[in-house]
């Protein structure tokens, strides 16, 4: 789905611009969720061990649940939230199910971040993070890098179309949730503060 183009007129011309390929970031306020039960629950998954080095340098990453085997401190979250809101995403044909979900929680705190990566892998189709916990001060935006591989071999269109800038950040905010492709690359940006940043990274398939 494609914005619908500008017209810029001169005085002999009509310039139609068009804008191709965007690339959709679905960011939705919830605000039906106890966000202190869950970073209790996150708190309690990281006393209990485990946990895994993914992206994160620094910082605790849980391992990963699924529908498929339990998403157990997770299943709370899901519950109510996505049939809610995948329906009405502008996909032709539209989301009807979520066929499974994989899912994990991840800790910042001063000095942590996550590198720079996507979630493309086979049968995935969207990803999501949502912000339990966060905490005053710059705690690490998160940063999303424009997908257009070829954009960074033309100076002259990436230094006067986009101002020759490849990235969008975004300020987390508690009981706030994006949504998006897997194929958007993204990172964290280092946490400023001390406190914690407690967010649910999660992937979909979807039919
Ligand atoms: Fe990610």
């Amino acid at each position: 789905m494609d914005l619908q183009p500008d017209i810029i007129k001169t005085d002999r011309y009509n310039i139609c611009h068009q804008h191709l390929f965007q690339t959709p970031l679905f960011e939705i306020q919830t605000d039906h969720i106890d966000n202190e039960e869950l970073s209790n629950l996150i708190y309690k998954m990281r006393e209990d061990g485990g946990g895994e080095v993914k992206s994160n340098y620094g910082g605790w990453h849980s391992e990963t649940k699924s529908s498929e085997t339990g998403l157990d401190e997770f299943e709370g979250f899901f519950e109510n939230t996505l049939d809610k809101i995948l329906p009405h995403l502008p996909f032709n044909p539209p989301i009807q199910n979520v066929i499974e979900i994989g899912a994990w929680a991840m800790i910042n705190n001063k000095g942590n971040y996550n590198i720079l990566h996507n979630h493309i892998s086979n049968n995935l189709d969207l990803s999501g993070v949502y912000y339990v916990k966060v905490p005053e001060g710059d705690c690490g935006s998160i940063s999303f890098r424009d997908p257009r591989g070829s954009v960074y071999g033309n100076d002259f269109f990436f230094d006067r179309f986009c101002q020759k800038d490849a990235y969008r950040n975004r300020f987390p905010i508690e009981g706030l949730l994006y949504l998006f492709p897997t194929f958007l690359e993204h990172c964290v940006l280092p946490s400023q503060v001390d406190g914690d940043r407690i967010a649910i990274s999660f992937n979909l398939t979807l039919s």
